[in-house]
């Protein structure tokens, strides 16, 4: 499974940050990836959002750095070798947290998508998720949320799963 947080421009990342603080969103995220073994890019698990998210989590990080080591957790050197280490670890559920180039690898063996749209443009963002191909994902599920005091913008949690045989 694919999680991600993305703008109506597929945005989902500015200055190795989220473009946005929107706790509905952190809530929601938290919940969906409860009892996953986590696979992250290195440049997300380094990022600011990162320490809280992989405590007490068993997970992977993926690098092209031979010497690279984490406390507690695995590291692999391609998105494939990080899906087989989380196999071989006895992971259940495994959740893909990005970030871009991360996604853009992975888009092609996921089996499901859950994805925050947060309903702005971002003009100066940096780090972008892949097109949703419909003819690949079918949305099954989607729940849309106006803006409030916390969070600045709308928003719509949307549930996608791969088309049988695609
Ligand atoms: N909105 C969201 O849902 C969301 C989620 C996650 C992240 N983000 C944001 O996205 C941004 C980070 O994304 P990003 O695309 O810059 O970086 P990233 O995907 O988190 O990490 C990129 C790093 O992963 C490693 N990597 C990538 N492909 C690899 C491969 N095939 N083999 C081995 N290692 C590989 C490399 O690490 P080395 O450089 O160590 O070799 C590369 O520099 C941040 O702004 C973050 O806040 C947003």
């Amino acid at each position: 499974m694919i999680i991600a947080a993305k703008s109506d421009n597929n945005v989902i990342g500015k200055d190795g940050g989220l473009p946005w603080h929107m706790p509905a969103d952190l809530d929601f995220f938290a919940r969906q990836i409860q009892g996953c073994y986590l696979l992250s890019g290195r440049k997300s698990f380094e990022s600011a959002q990162g320490e809280e998210i992989f405590r007490n989590k068993s997970f992977v990080i993926v690098t092209r750095q031979k010497d690279y080591r984490v406390k507690e957790g695995k590291v692999a050197h391609s998105v494939e070798e990080g899906i087989a280490v989380a196999e071989a670890d006895g992971a259940g559920r495994l959740c893909i947290l990005g970030g871009g180039e991360i996604y853009r690898q992975a888009l092609s063996v996921a089996d499901k998508l859950i994805i925050t749209e947060v309903h702005t443009e971002v003009e100066d963002g940096d780090a972008f998720f892949p097109d949703v191909d419909p003819r690949i994902w079918k949305e099954y599920k989607r729940e849309n949320h106006s803006k409030d005091k916390a969070n600045p913008y709308d928003f719509s949690f949307v549930f996608y799963i791969r088309v049988p045989s695609a």
